[in-house]
């Protein structure tokens, strides 16, 4: 369900990439959908909301962030699904993983892009660099190749999180 209260006061606030998000609401069918703790702005962007529940264990050293959200158009031939981002730091640098985009129960988590970050204040924090991996690039259909850009995000989460 959408937040009808506000965007989270913590989360990751992210427009993934807005000239695909274009295209898709410029198709016929086309259609964009955000739930489950992601709250869409007007500016197409879209926040993730912080997620603490997260076991530490699965997570490692990151954040969490929980929301779904899905393009489809094409007439059903086009679905992409976008969910709960984790930031995850890793010996090659920051991973941007997302639940399984074929949202089955418990199928893997995959890495969508390499990030830099830089911190910008007290729990906040803005990429400086979000690159597609071979998986995220499968998951635009091959149309961005790795190492393509997705938009900057920012995010914000509880001193010390
Ligand atoms: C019926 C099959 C499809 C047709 C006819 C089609 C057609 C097109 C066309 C004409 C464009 C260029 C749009 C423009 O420049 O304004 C485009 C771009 C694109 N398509 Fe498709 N497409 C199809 C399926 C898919 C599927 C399944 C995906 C999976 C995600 C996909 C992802 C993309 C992406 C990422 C772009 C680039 C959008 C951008 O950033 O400008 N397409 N497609």
């Amino acid at each position: 369900m959408t937040d009808e209260q506000g965007p989270p006061e913590f989360g990751l606030t992210w427009p993934i990439k807005r000239s695909f998000v274009t295209y898709v609401l410029g198709m016929p069918d086309g259609r964009a959908g955000a739930v489950e703790g992601a709250f869409p702005l007007p500016d197409l962007s879209v926040v993730f909301e912080h997620d603490p529940s997260v076991d530490a264990a699965a997570l490692g050293d990151g954040w969490a962030f929980r929301g779904d959200v899905r393009f489809a158009g094409h007439f059903g031939m086009l679905f992409v699904r976008i969910a709960d981002p984790w930031l995850v730091r890793t010996d090659d640098g920051v991973l941007l993983t997302i639940a399984d985009p074929d949202a089955q129960d418990d199928g893997p988590r995959v890495p969508l892009a390499t990030v830099t970050v830089e911190q910008t204040g007290a729990g906040e924090w803005a990429s400086t660099a979000v690159a597609l991996t071979a998986q995220g690039s499968e998951l635009f259909n091959s149309v961005y190749p790795v190492g393509d850009p997705l938009d900057p995000f920012t995010l914000r989460v509880p001193v010390g999180a």
